[in-house]
């Protein structure tokens, strides 16, 4: 190449540089542009460190027009890094863009299950009272027919804090809590946390929650549970369902009953969501027991009542199909924004 060719080459990488430089979008391609024409490998620059090998009066020549060169480059470089300031390409920049859109939480699906089932009992009437998690035995166990010895009070399905104190196992301590400071009659539902020492599998967590049914008043009888609780699976479950009363024993109602519907996903037929049985399990129930009456001064000549419990992720888990209970607890927003 004779000097004025590499004089040509000189002005040609300016221009060419500039000219990029002027019209990067923003810091990263500006960025790019320097890294190109004066970074460590760029033409630019090899020709400058080539000048030694120059004769001296070419050597002055190509060095004043090679130094101009990089000296325009860089105040190109500097004009245009004002111009996109130093974050990414402003997408502002075009007005007729769509708007970001901030990411929205929502009720988690045990709250809004929970505010599905209260729906259903404020339409029937019912109103709401909650209870502490932190229980005494009295409370939790004595109260409701389950005396010293009785096996339901287990220590291994109990957390205790000390002898007499411990996190409730379920929520029908608040019904004693409750009856204890309201005549009848009492139409009521306690929502709340209750805890099990239990190992965390697919259907069990050492925290759940519950939904407990309280109605207390002069004659009633089982008819109205089987009303109420009937009533109460159709609306969350289709009233086209069958709904079966199952003799149970729990030891604070007499009769206790439980809860089945029909299968929803076989229709009675037998599948895996009922494990071929044609019913679904969803809640326990009975008449409350005059033995827990008489603990909170109510007279069992007088009044009558139904009590009924019930787990508000297992009618979740139902109603969306949710296969494991533990999904509740993680936080996982793949599972949370789901429903
Ligand atoms: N407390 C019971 C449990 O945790 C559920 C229950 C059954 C509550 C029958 C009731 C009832 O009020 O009548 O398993």
């Amino acid at each position: 190449m004779t000097v004025d060719q590499v004089l040509e080459r000189i002005r040609a990488i300016r221009d060419e540089a500039v000219t990029e430089a002027s019209g990067a979008a923003d810091a990263d391609a500006l960025e790019q542009v320097k890294v190109r024409f004066l970074g460590r490998k760029s033409e630019l620059i090899a020709v400058l460190r080539g000048l030694r090998d120059l004769d001296p009066a070419a050597r002055g020549r190509v060095g004043q027009e090679g130094n101009a060169a990089k000296t325009a480059i860089q105040d190109a470089l500097t004009a245009r890094a004002d111009a996109v300031g130093s974050g990414p390409a402003e997408a502002a920049e075009d007005p007729t863009l769509p708007g970001v859109r901030p990411p929205v939480g929502h009720a988690h699906l045990i709250s809004s299950t929970l505010d599905r089932l209260l729906d259903v009992f404020h339409g029937m009437g019912f109103s709401v009272a909650r209870g502490p998690d932190v229980e005494d035995d009295y409370h939790n166990f004595e109260a409701l027919n389950m005396p010293e010895d009785h096996p339901a009070r287990d220590a291994q399905d109990t957390f205790f804090f000390s002898d007499r104190t411990l996190l409730r196992t379920h929520t029908s301590p608040v019904q004693i809590r409750v009856m204890e400071t309201t005549p009848p009659p009492i139409r009521m539902v306690f929502p709340g946390r209750v805890y099990r020492r239990e190992t965390p599998d697919a259907t069990h967590s050492s925290e759940f929650h519950q939904l407990e049914i309280l109605y207390v008043d002069r004659g009633v009888t089982m008819r109205d549970l089987k009303g109420a609780l009937t009533y109460f699976a159709h609306q969350l479950f289709g009233d086209d369902l069958p709904v079966r009363f199952r003799p149970s024993y729990f030891p604070f109602v007499e009769p206790g009953a439980e809860v089945d519907i029909g299968c929803f996903g076989c229709r009675g037929t037998g599948c895996r969501i009922c494990g071929q049985s044609g019913w679904i399990e969803i809640l326990g129930s009975g008449m409350v027991h005059p033995s827990v009456f008489r603990h909170v001064g109510y007279d069992p000549e007088e009044v009558t009542g139904y009590a009924a419990g019930m787990g508000i992720e297992r009618i979740a888990m139902l109603r969306h199909g949710v296969p494991d209970i533990r999904l509740f607890y993680e936080n996982d927003v793949r599972f949370l924004t789901q429903f």
